[in-house]
Formats: C-alpha cells, structure tokens, sequence
C-alpha cells in the first residue's frame, strides 16, 4: 500500500498506559469478575495487554463489528459479524474498543449490550478522536485522547492492513 507511515504512539508508551489502564479498571472493582467483551478487530492487541494487566477474575469475549468496508471515513451503519457466546445477565461488562470517533458504533453497541441486563456496563477504548463526535457517548476509560487524523496499527487497519505494527501511526497517503 502507497502511503507513509508517522509514528504517533510508542510501543514502551502503549504498554505503560495501557498497565494503568488495567489497574484503574480493577481499582473500580476489586471484588468483580470481569466480562471483558473485545470489539473485532481492531481491539485484539489492546486486548492482550490490556486483560493481562488487569489482576483477578476476568472472562473474555468477543463481538465482531465492521463499520468502515475498507475506507477512512465513517459510514454510520454497523454491522454485527458474530455476537457474543454467552450471556452477560448480572455480569459487570468492560466493553473494549480499539478507536472511538464519530462515536455511533460504541453508542450502537451499548444499546445493543445493555438491553440483556449486565450489572454494569462501561467502555474501555484505547485512543479517542473526539472531533469528529456525532453522539454523546460515555466512554470511562481513555488510553489516548488523539488528534482527527487516521491511525493504523497495534490492531487498526486500513484496507486489512497494518495491524500487525507494535505501535500507533499516522497514515499520510
Ligand atoms: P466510530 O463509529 O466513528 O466511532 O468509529 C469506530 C470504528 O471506526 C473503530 O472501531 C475503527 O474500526 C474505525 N476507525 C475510526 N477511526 C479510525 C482510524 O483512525 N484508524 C482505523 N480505524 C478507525
């Protein structure tokens, strides 16, 4: 793919933040399972880092979203992939995202979430583009607060691609 890469966020900044992260997570409940849900794909690595920061009793899900087809703006619409496994009845649910932006996906899934009756629900994500907000959502847990510009890597794509980089960059075509 054309294009370069501006690295935005380092792999030893990553770690450590994503660290307090989980720390403040169990800090707001330290007598709770945790049912961390993930959003595919972006979140993957957030993921991995973030539950094994997090001490204690922790389940992991999954709920696969495409919302972008392969483009660098926002569509809006929101599709589900694959639903979670099991149920998250009583359950104190972390939903974790890789990017919040215009905000419609998270808003569309919590209402999705909230209505099977968790505990509690709040939203980790890893970076926050809050420019480009078109809904109030509530997000609880905020890695990076970034500026309006198009991010790939540690699990962010473009077109599939660059997920695999260990670290935040920006895409200039
Ligand atoms: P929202 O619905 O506009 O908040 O967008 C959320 C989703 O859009 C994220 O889960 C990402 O998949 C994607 N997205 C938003 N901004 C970026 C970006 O800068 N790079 C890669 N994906 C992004």
């Amino acid at each position: 793919m054309k294009g370069t890469l501006k690295p935005l966020i380092s792999e030893e900044a990553l770690r450590a933040r994503i660290a307090e992260m989980g720390a403040s997570i169990r800090a707001d409940y330290p007598d709770d399972t945790l049912t961390v849900v993930a959003v595919l794909k972006g979140s993957f690595m957030f993921l991995a880092d973030l539950v094994r920061a997090i001490p204690g009793e922790v389940r992991v899900e999954f709920l696969g979203v495409a919302s972008y087809h392969g483009g660098t703006t926002s569509t809006g619409a929101v599709q589900i992939t694959q639903d979670l496994r099991s149920g998250i009845d009583g359950h104190v649910v972390i939903l974790v995202e890789d990017i919040v932006d215009t905000g419609l996906t998270i808003d569309y899934l919590c209402r999705m979430l909230q209505v099977r009756g968790p505990k509690s629900l709040r939203v980790a994500t890893l970076l926050d583009k809050p420019t480009n907000r078109e809904v109030d959502v509530r997000v609880d847990y905020v890695g990076f607060t970034i500026p309006d510009e198009f991010v790939v890597g540690f699990g962010l794509d473009l077109g599939e691609l660059f997920r695999n980089l260990p670290y935040v960059a920006v895409y200039v075509p």
